[in-house]
């Protein structure tokens, strides 16, 4: 039986994977923990933390007797140029202590399996941005990025030294309705949906042709659920596994959505965020995550268009 920590479980990622694991393992067997006082939203208990308090969060996966963390507390990629120094001492010291925790942990035999998201932000300008490789030149330009690029490599490193059972994938820019973005480059793909369906023309802060790798939050979900689920043999890569869902551009996503909502419109007002944007991948190579532990995306534009437009609450912001 596993028992599951999610930390950062009200994020927009963490409270869909939060509901996903406890309908896998038993309500009662996943504990959402945030720093926020009170849950978003969830079916699991929930538990206030800061990550940066090790000694806390060291108890808490004693008290528990936690087998496997998500750790998915970050400052994103829009956030974190606003607030460098932040971004790196909550990405970074983050990641070590529970890294930290792991290690003694399974020096005590008593060890635990982690996933953390890396991104595709750890990429660069001199990166490849077609079919980027698994593994290829990496400058990230923005500080999300360059603590994503160091964040991988701590796990790779924790996993040859001291056998800490870390998994992680590069995520692409996450599409999803339930919970609101958290401040990274590719909200624009959410919020345009909110505009579109109040009847308002969407203001983009991307440039028309800026194609991004993106994925839709089940597939998301479900690569995350498989990957901590693949046997330990078939996790070749310790550092962060690329994986793709669907590259598009602003204008590919206007387009889609005026296909079902005629009159829809769309003005570009590139900001900071498109140099952000201009230094990431176009499209992702991710053989070795189907090669090794099975990986395969299920859904497509027109799929992820058509479940947004109908899912999304126009009246809340995004
Ligand atoms: N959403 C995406 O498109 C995307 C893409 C690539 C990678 N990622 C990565 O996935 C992870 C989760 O992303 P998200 O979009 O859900 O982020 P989010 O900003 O929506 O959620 C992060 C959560 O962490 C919590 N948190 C912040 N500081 C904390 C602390 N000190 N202790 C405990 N909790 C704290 C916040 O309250 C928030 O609920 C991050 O590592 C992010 O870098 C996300």
């Amino acid at each position: 039986m596993e028992r599951i920590l999610i930390i950062g479980a009200n994020g927009q990622i963490g409270s869909e994977l939060v509901d996903a694991l406890a309908a896998r393992h038993g309500e009662r067997n996943v504990i959402a923990a945030d720093i926020g006082a009170a849950s978003a939203h969830g079916a699991a208990r929930y538990v206030q933390l800061d990550v940066l308090d090790r000694a806390r969060l060291a108890r808490l996966v004693d008290d528990e007797a936690v087998t496997q963390v998500y750790h998915l507390a970050a400052l994103l990629s829009a956030t974190g140029e606003q607030m460098p120094l932040k971004a790196w001492h909550l990405n970074m010291d983050g990641l070590l202590n529970i890294l930290e925790v792991a290690r003694e942990r399974g020096e005590a035999g008593r060890p635990l399996r982690l996933f953390w998201p890396s991104s595709i932000a750890a990429f660069g300008p001199h990166t490849p941005a077609d079919a980027t490789p698994q593994h290829a030149v990496m400058d990230p330009a923005s500080i999300y990025g360059i603590s994503k690029l160091a964040g991988e490599r701590l796990c790779e490193y924790y996993f040859a030294r001291y056998g800490v059972d870390v998994r992680s994938l590069r995520y692409p820019g996450i599409i999803s309705y339930k919970s609101p973005p958290g401040g990274g480059t590719t909200d624009y793909a959410i919020a345009i949906f909110h505009a579109a369906l109040r009847g308002e023309r969407y203001d983009c802060f991307l440039c028309p042709d800026t194609t991004l790798p993106m994925i839709y939050m089940p597939d998301a979900i479900r690569a995350t659920i498989e990957l901590m689920d693949a046997p330990m043999e078939r996790v070749a890569i310790r550092s962060s596994y690329n994986l793709a869902g669907i590259s598009f551009s602003p204008r590919e996503l206007a387009a889609a959505i005026a296909g079902a909502l005629p009159g829809f419109r769309i003005a570009y007002h590139p900001d900071g965020r498109q140099d952000i944007a201009a230094s990431w991948p176009h499209s992702i190579d991710d053989s070795q995550a189907r090669r090794d532990w099975g990986w395969q995306p299920r859904i497509g534009l027109a799929q992820l268009v058509g479940d947004m437009l109908e899912h999304v609450d126009a009246g809340a912001t995004a």
